[in-house]
């Protein structure tokens, strides 16, 4: 592509992104799709010869944008909505113009750098101690996966960097321990070490879904006079359910006690602490071996952006460090060496919208939206709780809110089931996007703000939705 072309292609795609970013709710924020629908569209095969851009351009607006479910839409308040903002885009694009590889310092100066500058920025606005050691991964799960790898580095007399851990009679059984509430990501990450799901310890949660850390020490106790080796709590700071935020003090006195890793996911709510208000949900974290926050999900910045924090860097690379002979550069001590801290050798420029974001809006401002989230939230709150056949089924403490409809007369699996209907049938509008959880097994309908675009009107418009559908749905 010519450099002409590049800037006339370049500016029409810019025009349609800002188009987008206008009035992202011009789309319905579901498409209106079955499986394979869109691949029946597309050829089976690539093309041998060079297609106009305008061609692939005017493919991506008539199939790719129809088929796409829009988490830029301000209806969109499933899972954990999240926002990709102008700032975070141009960054991401830059990125992509670098092309850097930043597995070592040399291949990468600026991407290492700004890597280390931009969370230690983020590392300060969360109010997280100093010294800590951040790096960007693609997601939460893989920062969990790496700080549980790190974990077992606590232990180099388990030697399972150099000996693995099958066909050992001597190893001890290696447990690890978190709420009955924690994402799925840490049994993952257990399956993936090897350590097997059955030494996974679900611990039982307290009337506010937080973990029990009497049961927690009971079950370590427990362990420990079976013979197995305790080896990593992870305590939660915004389940993903109902984003209920574990006794992360009381549980790092346990931790400490007991020479246990603990690591703490605050993939959601982490962010939330940039507000001085909230600052106290991360007390505690100071003591913790690792924590991940993800950019991606509550601070404006596109996917994926996932920041693991360590206070043992050196345990990370131990867990991770292994270096073919073309990659021995004399760069010196000074000099971090991302593919050191992952599985991936390849690391992409992801700092750069992390820092076009924080720098673009500022602390202030990136307080002020999620607070206004928050204040969202509380307003869809006061509207359930005043309605005497609407019950919430959880509390609020960030911008999520579960809840259900509960008319008289109906059992509980009846009540299960006009709930999912609800559900069902707003989505069907294709005009909001919740989604649902279970919270002690009763289904509940789940709002989670956290676009950038959504304004009071968007919730009171999901909320009349869902009322209506209540009063429709007949069992
Ligand atoms: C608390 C929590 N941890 C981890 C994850 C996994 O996030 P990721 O998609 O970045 O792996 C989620 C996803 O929503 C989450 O809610």
């Amino acid at each position: 592509m010519s450099a002409d072309d590049f800037r006339s292609n370049g500016y029409a795609v810019i025009d349609w992104i800002a188009e987008y970013l206008e009035n992202p709710a011009a789309w319905p924020v579901l498409p209106a799709l079955k499986p394979g629908d869109l691949r029946a569209q597309l050829p089976t095969a690539p093309p041998a010869n060079p297609e106009e851009f305008a061609a692939i351009f005017a493919d991506f607006e008539k199939l790719v944008v129809p088929a796409t479910t829009h988490w830029n839409h301000p209806g969109f308040m499933a899972y954990f909505a999240n926002s990709s903002t102008a700032a975070g885009i141009l960054g991401e694009a830059l990125a992509a113009t670098l092309n850097v590889n930043a597995m070592l310092w040399r291949t990468g100066p600026a991407a290492t750098e700004l890597e280390q500058v931009t969370l230690d920025w983020l590392r300060q606005l969360l109010g997280l101690p100093d010294p800590l050691f951040g790096t960007i991964n693609d997601t939460a799960s893989s920062s969990t996966l790496y700080a549980l790898a790190a974990a077992r580095e606590l232990h180099p007399e388990l030697r399972i960097r150099e000996e693995g851990m099958s066909a050992r009679a001597e190893l001890p059984r290696l447990t690890v321990y978190c709420s009955e509430e924690a994402h799925s990501s840490v049994a993952k990450a257990v399956m993936t070490l090897g350590l097997g799901l059955s030494n996974l310890r679900r611990i039982g949660t307290d009337a506010g879904m937080r973990m029990e850390t009497r049961l927690l020490d009971e079950a370590i106790r427990r362990d420990r006079a079976d013979g197995a080796f305790p080896l990593a709590v992870v305590a939660t700071v915004g389940t993903t359910s109902t984003t209920a935020v574990d006794p992360v003090p009381a549980i790092a006195s346990i931790c400490e006690r007991e020479k246990i890793w603990l690591h703490v996911d605050a993939a959601y709510a982490g962010s939330a602490a940039i507000l001085p208000e909230l600052r106290h949900i991360l007390d505690g974290c100071e003591r913790a071996d690792s924590i991940v926050v993800n950019p991606h999900k509550w601070l404006f910045t596109p996917v994926d952006c996932s920041a693991l924090f360590t206070r043992r860097p050196d345990l990370l690379r131990r867990a991770f460090q292994h270096t073919p002979d073309y990659l021995v550069v004399g760069d010196g001590d000074e000099a971090v060496n991302l593919m050191d801290y992952g599985v991936s050798l390849g690391r992409r420029f992801r700092a750069l919208k992390l820092w076009f974001v924080l720098r673009h809006f500022g602390s202030d401002a990136i307080a002020s939206l999620i607070r206004a989230h928050i204040a969202l939230a509380g307003c869809l709150c006061r509207w359930i709780d005043g309605e005497p056949d609407w019950e919430r089924m959880a509390d609020a403490p960030f911008s999520t809110v579960v809840f259900r409809h509960r008319p008289p007369g109906m059992d509980a699996g009846a009540l299960d089931a006009h709930n999912a209907a609800i559900l069902e049938r707003v989505n069907g509008k294709r005009e909001v996007f919740l989604s649902h959880t279970r919270v002690r097994g009763a289904y509940a309908l789940r709002i989670a703000i956290g676009n950038i675009q959504t304004d009071e009107t968007h919730v009171r418009r999901a909320w009349e939705l869902l009322r209506n559908e209540g009063s429709r749905t007949v069992y």
